[in-house]
């Protein structure tokens, strides 16, 4: 079997990777110190593949701890390296925890995948790269600008990283940039699992509607857009996680030219905040009476992708749209409240 390490497999995109990967015959093992994690998303890629994934529960900025991972599997082929944080916000408040964390672990990382001689990387990047683009939609070819937040400079840096390390070391690497990922997987036995208040907007959507949140604020609606609130790319999760494996089989067959190759991961259309809140209230029938805020620092005012070269190059095809991604999310969110049995009073009609 192909074995590949994929770290941040407890998470929300990894353990919908791993569930791609096993459906394509991979043999798939993670690492997750669990910081922002449980491991209640195995548990559900457990009964939706019947494969049991074991978790090696490391962080990955201890070095040695990673390294015993590798002396343990010295059969690993590829890695597909996920385990960051990832909030915006969160990441303007506290730069030097994103910078270690996010570029301490990859380094690590990378120091094993040399002295094992893994042939192959995937990375986890974020069109948080681009920062403003001046035109969009953005290709891969678009120039990378100024990031406009700590958690955008380690994606930036990251890639950089990786870059650098794929020419002198020969490990083939593809560099994913994501756009907006939301959704959750169609069987409801994996999805977004947010440990404390949620940063990203489908899941303040769908906590808001379930009454786990008080509501929703729409942070600006006075931007230059067509309704004045942000415009994004939001790109289902399974779509995401399908072009890992298209992206790791690309690699294995030994297509890739030269040591590294970039992908835009969207659906190459832009939707603005407020028509993604209007398509969850169509899709739920659940009325989410948001409220306007400030503009939240750090973010980028608009962008979405160009996807030309991931569905010509990798055979990249998304199926879910923005319909489905609120569906998938919505009914992910009544799961959340039936399992963890938390009832609040309101009347809420789980469908
Ligand atoms: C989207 C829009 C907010 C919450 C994300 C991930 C990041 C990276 C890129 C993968 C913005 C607005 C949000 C709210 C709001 N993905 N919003 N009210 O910032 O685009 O970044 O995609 O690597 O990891 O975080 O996503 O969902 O936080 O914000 O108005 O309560 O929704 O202002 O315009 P973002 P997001």
């Amino acid at each position: 079997m192909k074995k590949i390490l994929l770290t941040g497999g407890c998470g929300y995109i990894g353990s919908h990777t791993i569930v791609d990967l096993i459906e394509n015959g991979f043999d798939v093992i993670s690492i997750d110190n669990n910081s922002r994690s449980t491991t209640q998303l195995l548990e559900g890629v457990e009964k939706i593949t019947g494969k049991k994934v074991k978790n090696y529960k490391v962080d990955l900025c201890v070095f040695d701890d990673t390294n015993a991972v590798f002396e343990e599997n010295p059969d690993i082929i590829g890695v597909i390296h996920f385990a960051a944080y990832k909030a915006v916000g969160e990441s303007v408040e506290k730069p030097l925890m994103y910078f270690e964390n996010n570029l301490g672990s990859l380094i690590n990382l990378l120091k094993c995948v040399s002295s094992f001689r893994v042939p192959y990387f995937v990375f986890s990047s974020s069109c948080t790269v681009y920062g403003n683009p001046d035109h969009i939609p953005v290709t891969e070819e678009t120039p990378t600008k100024q990031a406009e937040s700590p958690y955008g400079y380690t994606k930036q840096m990251g890639e950089q990283i990786i870059s650098e390390f794929a020419k002198a070391s020969g490990t083939k690497s593809i560099l994913l940039r994501y756009f907006n990922p939301a959704g959750a997987h169609p069987s409801n036995l994996i999805g977004e699992m947010p440990l404390g208040k949620p940063q990203n907007l489908v899941p303040v959507i769908t906590q808001s509607a379930i009454g786990k949140l008080p509501g929703i604020t729409v942070f600006g609606d006075k931007y230059d857009t067509r309704d004045g609130s942000c415009v994004r790319d939001f790109i289902h999760v399974c779509d995401l996680a399908h072009a890992h494996t298209l992206a790791l089989q690309y690699l294995l067959d030994e297509k890739l030219a030269g040591v590294t190759d970039i992908f835009n991961l969207g659906t190459g259309s832009g939707i603005t905040v407020l028509e993604a809140i209007k398509t969850f209230e169509a899709v739920s029938g659940v009325a989410t009476n948001y409220k306007i805020g400030d503009n939240r620092p750090g973010d980028v005012i608009a962008i979405y992708a160009n996807n030309d070269k991931a569905r010509n190059v990798l055979g990249w095809n998304p199926q879910y749209s923005l319909e489905d991604i609120m569906k998938t999310a919505w009914r992910w969110e009544q799961h959340l409240l039936t399992d963890e049995k938390l009832f609040n009073g309101k009347n809420i009609t789980l469908n």
